[in-house]
């Protein structure tokens, strides 16, 4: 069934059609105010002045407002057609129309809401963590909003390739693996204690920003370089990484690489501090050491390198499982996977002129912008918008993408609003819309960039344990008598349902505070009260027993508030995926749930007569349904009970 919304536009545009004889957009929307109907057209404004224009004589809008209205054929839709202001159309839509709509879409699992008539492939881009680096509140909300705008098109009939693009290739590359020969070389020689220490060492040096305590670190890594180089008596150690049997963890992994990148940017390992030092530049005469062609270790990089990417992409997956998400390990394609394709990307840009040199580099200037996209560095590395630039081509070539939407953290706007030109430049997206859907900060209490109270970045698995631990108290303290295991998984959908919604219901290009009452708060609009509401809803039929549904005949104002809200859901959705914004449907369920109360504190159910009865059964049934279908297009669990 077309959206009320859809049905109205067509009568419209055939009334607009008639009376002037041209197609217009006869603008539908809901009434602003419900005094005046339930859906208005604001098409006769626009019209005037369209007139106004083409025959140079005043128009008047109110009149041709009249004009629409006398060739409308609204049929049994509505009950009353009223002209409001300069020329508002407002409809007022027929409780047995409506009644009719309900026992249409009650028989339907899609609530009557029918796929896009054009389906089309869509890659949505989302999470995207970084090697040998935990994913930090950006990631979690791009996995969380990328999840739900993928769940709403696919709803909708579009094909969704997701595809995690994970920042697998760069400069941090040398650095991981060093980090990771520290580690085998370390165990291999039984020293990881001493590593353990001198990692702790930096980091307390490297967040009191003391250069002294830095560069007596570096002193001490350049001592146990020493003692590795002294393993062997003609001073080189060979030895043989077990790499193939070594169980690597994100947490100790991303220590070391912070540790290395602490050594190697530290001024003392510049050898500023240490002077004549011949062991100075450390990291350097580590590479050395793994790149001496005695040595067995130099093999081994990529495997290394394979290593940090499968205890990365381990603990995220925990991350995924946990917050439910649809992404899946095979959708990841990260940044590594375009390796080869990069300088066929260079010459092609080159080729067309849009990619130009500059001081030895290769740039696209990209008009509107200061900065350039640089895609290639004078020592010939490339970069994260070559990547971009690469999988957009395969995205369009190899997975046939229509469609392409990021859903990335607003500060790279710049970034991809520069790939994207680009990639039109260059005539590889013509046909292809490629959409950048921002979000902002997640902020804590104090309005500043969420942090723990030490001030250390949060750790998302931590955010994710505690709201599921305050959810399972709260539960407890309602329900002590149900069994753990029954408190333990309604606390996850809460908790989790909680964290995931607080990030949905408000527009993703602003900032929010984060903050776990309120989040977990059962009034207002958050998940635990709407999870809560449904519950509700569907415990009234354990109550009425074997009572049935029946027809919906809708007499009572609460009734007839609440189905059309009922059956404006697709309308939602429609808006969702034309502006990437989920806040629109939380909202929606919010209003929903706002006015089953309303319906249900003022109409009795199970005491009324069976007709009455069954009818109200049936719109109980399908609040439920509709809060239950939002809520699984959000990625949010509903508990049988709370
Ligand atoms: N790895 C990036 C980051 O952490 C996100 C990747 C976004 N996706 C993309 N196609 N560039 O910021």
């Amino acid at each position: 069934m077309p959206t009320i919304a859809a049905q109205l536009d067509r009568i419209f545009r055939s009334a607009i059609q008639d009376a002037f004889n041209m197609a217009s957009d006869p603008q539908i929307g809901v009434s602003q105010n419900d005094k005046f109907g339930d859906y208005q057209s604001n098409a006769a404004m626009g019209l005037a002045k369209l007139m106004a224009e083409k025959t140079g004589t005043e128009a008047n809008p109110r009149a041709i407002a009249e004009q629409i209205v006398a060739k409308l054929k609204l049929g049994d839709v509505a009950t009353e057609v009223t002209i409001a202001g300069p020329g508002f159309i407002n409809v007022r839509l027929s409780p047995v129309w409506l009644g009719e709509r309900l026992n249409e879409i009650f028989e339907d699992a899609r609530l009557g809401i029918a796929p896009v008539g054009e389906a089309q492939t869509i890659v949505v881009d989302y999470s995207g963590p970084n090697i040998a680096k935990e994913m930090h509140v950006g990631h979690l909300r791009s996995t969380i909003i990328g999840d739900a705008i993928s769940r709403v098109l696919e709803f909708q009939g579009h094909k969704i390739i997701r595809q995690n693009h994970i920042g697998d290739w760069g400069t941090q590359f040398g650095r991981v693996v060093l980090a990771i020969w520290y580690l085998v070389l370390a165990d291999h020689l039984n020293q990881v204690e001493a590593l353990n220490r001198l990692v702790a060492w930096m980091k307390a040096a490297s967040d009191a920003k003391d250069e002294a305590a830095k560069g007596e670190v570096v002193h001490a890594v350049a001592e146990l370089h020493r003692y590795f180089l002294s393993q062997d008596p003609d001073g080189s150690v060979i030895f043989e990484p077990k790499l193939s049997s070594l169980k690597l963890k994100l947490g100790p992994l991303e220590a070391l690489y912070q540790f290395v990148t602490a050594v190697t940017d530290s001024k003392a390992a510049e050898g500023e501090m240490i002077g004549e030092n011949p062991l100075a530049s450390l990291p350097r005469l580590f590479t050395t050491f793994i790149q001496d062609p005695k040595n067995p270790a130099n093999k081994q990089e990529e495997l290394a390198w394979r290593k940090a990417s499968e205890a990365t992409l381990e603990t995220c997956n925990e991350i995924y499982t946990k917050l439910g998400v649809k992404l899946l390990p095979g959708d990841v394609r990260g940044e590594s996977a375009y390796q080869d394709d990069l300088p066929g990307v260079v010459a092609e840009l080159k080729a067309g002129k849009i990619a130009v040199e500059s001081e030895g580099a290769t740039v696209v200037m990209v008009p509107g912008y200061e900065a350039p996209l640089m895609i290639q560095k004078s020592d010939g590395g490339f970069l994260y918008g070559t990547t971009d630039l690469a999988a957009i081509r395969y995205r369009i070539t190899k997975l046939g993408a229509q469609r392409i939407v990021y859903t990335h953290d607003s500060r790279q706007q710049q970034h991809f609003a520069e790939v994207f030109w680009t990639a039109k430049q260059v005539g590889w997206a013509k046909d292809v819309t490629l959409e950048y859907a921002p979000f902002g900060t997640m902020l804590g209490d104090d309005g500043k960039p969420f942090k723990s109270r030490s001030g250390a970045t949060v750790k998302l698995k931590d955010l994710l344990d505690e709201a599921e631990e305050r959810a399972l108290k709260a539960v407890t303290e309602k329900q002590p008598d149900l069994p753990e295991v029954r408190r333990k998984a309604i606390a996850h959908s809460v908790g989790i349902g909680a964290v995931k919604y607080a990030d949905l219901a408000k527009d993703r290009v602003s900032d929010y505070v984060f903050s776990f009452d309120k989040i977990l708060a059962l009034d207002g609009n958050t998940a635990p009260y709407l999870q809560y509401a449904r519950a509700r809803v569907r415990s009234i039929f354990r109550k009425a027993g074997d009572a049935e549904v029946g027809e919906i005949v809708l007499e009572s104002p609460f009734e007839l508030a609440l189905a059309k809200h009922i059956l404006r859901l697709g309308e939602v959705i429609d808006q969702v995926a034309r502006e990437l914004k989920p806040h629109h449907l939380c909202a929606y369920l919010y209003e929903l749930a706002a006015r089953f109360s309303g319906f249900f504190e003022n109409c009795p159910v199970i005491q009324s007569a069976p007709a009455l009865r069954e009818s109200r059964l049936a719109l109980c049934d399908l609040t439920a349904r509709t809060l239950e279908r939002g809520l699984e297009l959000l990625g949010i669990e509903h508990p049988e009970q709370m």
